[in-house]
């Protein structure tokens, strides 16, 4: 059994990690569905909070089928977070998540999201703060470092530990790769093997597939891994790495008719959440993954993407489930 303060997992515990523009309260439906352990809003910008935007406002709605949740959360300046993070806690999500990673260049160089990376002291306080300041865990997620010549994660973690956070995600990139190169875990395992380090880690960065999360497990020790990127077109990411621990088997791929009928499942729900034309635009993203790597489909991905009526969306799903339905992408 893993905990996260008094959140209780099981022991592989695998969550979805946060993705602006994708772990949405439809996406994270449709996760729940395939058995991921915790998810996490889409980062919220503490500012906006405390200005009430309606963006930012409408992200800390919670249901009731996500839980356990995390809100995350994102800014520069120390007093805004703790009220943000305040204000955050009301609409009761399990856990409060500070983000110290985002590399996105409006947000980084302001001092925002990784770019607390360049003011330690800071990302600290901020932290120790918003610990005091709610009830419930808070929680961090960063990366390695700034960039190559000044990753600190290491002696980071022993710091994260002081401050009260109740656990720490670390996606194994510096800010300056962006998502280009690749992980490097490594630095997880020193963490994991580190005695100070008393709070769960959750390693993050390019699990894709069932194997992959169980090399991350067996070699790396982290308490919980994190999927991003590879959820999205592939939501049954989380049962399939359930199934391999269970049972030691990967379940089959399955086939374009049956990713037809998920992409379906997600549009309804899209449909019943969301206003008519973000329900259509915000499903396009999904669509381009859900049916990637299948020969000769273009046309009817294009046809999709294109589609701008519920009913069109629907006739071309079932276009590319009769011309192609019996199709299973090799893995
Ligand atoms: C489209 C997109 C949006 C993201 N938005 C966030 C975010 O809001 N908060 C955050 O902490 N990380 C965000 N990330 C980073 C992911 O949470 C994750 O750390 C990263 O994608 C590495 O994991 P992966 O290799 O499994 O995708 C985002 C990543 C992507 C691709």
């Amino acid at each position: 059994m893993k905990k996260i303060a008094n959140i209780e997992f099981n022991d592989f515990p695998v969550f979805l990690a946060p993705m602006e523009d994708v772990t949405d309260p439809v996406f994270r439906w449709l996760c729940k569905n395939y058995d991921v352990d915790l998810m996490y809003t889409e980062f919220i910008s503490a500012d906006g909070i405390l200005h009430g935007g309606k963006k930012g406002m409408r992200k800390l709605l919670l249901n009731a089928y996500e839980k356990p949740v995390g809100i995350q959360l994102y800014g520069k300046n120390v007093e805004a977070l703790v009220e943000a993070a305040k204000i955050a806690e009301q609409y009761n999500p399990e856990l409060i998540d500070l983000n110290f990673g985002c590399p996105v260049k409006k947000i980084a160089t302001k001092g925002a999201g990784a770019g607390l990376l360049r003011d330690i002291p800071k990302l600290l306080e901020i932290t120790e703060k918003v610990v005091k300041a709610v009830k419930i865990p808070v929680t961090v997620k960063t990366r390695l470092g700034w960039d190559f010549d000044s990753i600190l994660i290491e002696s980071l973690a022993e710091k994260i530990v002081e401050t009260g956070a109740q656990a720490l995600t670390i996606h194994a990139r510096t800010r300056s790769q962006i998502y280009s190169g690749t992980a490097n875990w490594s630095y997880i395992k020193n963490i994991t093997s580190n005695p100070k380090i008393t709070i769960p880690i959750i390693g993050n960065g390019d699990i894709d597939s069932a194997i992959k999360a169980k090399e991350a497990f067996d070699i790396y020790k982290p308490d919980a891994i994190m999927v991003g990127r590879a959820s999205i077109g592939r939501p049954w990411i989380f049962k399939e790495i359930k199934h391999y621990f269970n049972t030691g088997e990967l379940l089959p791929e399955p086939s374009i008719k049956e990713k037809v009928e998920i992409a379906k499942y997600h549009f309804n729900k899209s449909l019943e959440l969301k206003e008519l034309n973000a329900a259509i635009v915000q499903m396009r993203r999904h669509y381009v993954n859900y049916f990637k790597g299948v020969p000769g489909i273009k046309p009817l991905r294009i046809k999709v993407l294109q589609a701008n009526t519920p009913e069109s969306v629907f006739n071309t799903l079932d276009e590319i489930d009769y011309n192609f339905g019996d199709y299973i992408i090799e893995r």
